[in-house]
């Protein structure tokens, strides 16, 4: 079977990482079923994958529905026979997570329990999970491997820790399941086009988006937490790495579970390479011309001093490797910023809700 023959379920497919893989996939051949509730994203993501998918965009389908809701998963099962699913759908903000942790085990962890659930009453044992760097806790050393002891520092970090303890359990139980667990380093960037990219509600928690909205008026000035890091630049050191080499590394990862891959295995996608605050800000300046105005205040609590991943396993295991560098993540993260300042939504603008739709 070619990729053409292919269905995946895409679930989170109008967030930020999802929307960029699912035109990827989309470009590759698959049929791409999304899976979202929109609690952290908007349909016109997707209709934007479906204006840059040209003649693949009628591979590309959409059902507004929320994981938790076992039923309406249910009939989406039963319509479609799946060979794969990609699970982004998670809520994701660590300071949110501290406030309200029942929401996050609520969420991410019933939504994978009935999604898990449902695969294992259809057949379907193929598998693509998004975790997250976070799963290494404040690591004691860098590269980080995927050897490394796990642990978690809040809630959301939990959750990933749970679900990735959980799906372990399950592919144990049944051989026949095949899983790839991606540990994301820090995604930044967006499509080259600027069509599709990154569109935070409320105050951004991440560096990125935060910079993006000092660039384009909408915040004041970046705080930046710690001066005083045994870095070389005394700022916090992290691994950034496109949105688009990211979402390959999904291509890359469905391409080794339809080639037979047995098991369950985990892989970073990250650069390798770390960049401090201070090189992003200037990065980012000299891709916008605009300057970021900065004010130096104390370490955020719970932040490591360094943190990039080590890429060997992932470069030999799936042949894949990130293939841009931080001027083209800041090129394309002002491209999207500058087309779209306020995101996806117009300050004005009304968002219909549609219960499926086909593009
Ligand atoms: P995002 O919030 O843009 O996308 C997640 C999508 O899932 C959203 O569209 C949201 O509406 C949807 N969703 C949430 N709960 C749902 C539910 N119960 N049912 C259906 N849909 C639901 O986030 P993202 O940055 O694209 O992240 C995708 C995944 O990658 C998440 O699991 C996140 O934890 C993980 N991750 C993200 C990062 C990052 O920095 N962006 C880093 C590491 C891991
Ligand atoms: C965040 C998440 C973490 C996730 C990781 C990868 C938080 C608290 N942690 O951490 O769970 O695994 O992304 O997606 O959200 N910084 C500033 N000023 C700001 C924002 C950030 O100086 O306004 C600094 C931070 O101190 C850090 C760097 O910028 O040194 C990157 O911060 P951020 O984008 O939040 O990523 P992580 O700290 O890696």
């Amino acid at each position: 079977m070619s990729s053409t023959d292919k269905v995946i379920l895409v679930t989170g497919g109008a967030g930020y990482i999802g929307s960029h893989t699912a035109l990827l996939l989309l470009e590759a051949g698959y049929k791409v079923y999304i899976i979202d509730n929109l609690d952290n994203s908007v349909e016109e993501a997707i209709e934007r994958v479906a204006k840059l998918a040209g003649k693949y965009r009628k591979n590309l389908f959409f059902y507004k529905v929320d994981l938790r809701n076992k039923d309406q998963l249910e009939k989406i099962f039963s319509m479609v026979r799946f060979d794969a699913v990609v699970h982004f759908a998670g809520l994701k903000a660590v300071g949110e997570s501290v406030a309200k942790p029942l929401l996050y085990h609520e969420n991410n962890l019933i939504g994978t329990l009935n999604l898990l659930d449902l695969m294992n009453e259809h057949g379907c044992t193929k598998l693509v999970f998004s975790s997250s760097a976070t799963v290494y806790g404040q690591p004691k050393s860098v590269p980080c491997t995927e050897d490394f002891p796990l642990s978690a520092t809040n809630p959301y970090g939990r959750t990933k820790l749970f679900i990735e303890e959980i799906i372990r359990d399950v592919q144990k139980a049944d051989p026949e399941w095949s899983v790839i667990l991606l540990r994301y380093f820090n995604p930044v960037g967006a499509h080259q086009s600027g069509l599709i990219g990154e569109d935070p509600r409320g105050i951004p928690n991440n560096l990125m988006p935060f910079v993006q909205q000092v660039a384009v008026g909408r915040l004041a000035e970046l705080s930046v937490f710690g001066t005083d890091y045994p870095t070389r630049d005394g700022t916090g050191v992290r691994d950034y790495i496109h949105v688009m080499d990211l979402a390959d590394g999904h291509i890359a990862a469905l391409r080794k579970l339809f080639t037979g891959a047995k098991g369950c295995s985990v892989y970073n996608l990250g650069t390798g390479r770390g960049t401090s605050v201070l090189e992003i800000v200037a990065a980012f300046e000299r891709a916008s011309g605009k300057k970021i105005p900065l004010k130096f205040i104390g370490r955020r609590a719970g932040d490591s001093s360094e943190v990039y991943a080590s890429t060997e396993k992932v470069e030999r295991e799936l042949h894949w490797r990130a293939r841009y560098g931080i001027d083209e993540m800041c090129r394309d993260q002002w491209n999207w910023a500058r087309e779209n300042p306020w995101g996806y939504r117009a300050p004005d603008s009304m968002q219909q809700s549609v219960e499926s739709s086909r593009f």
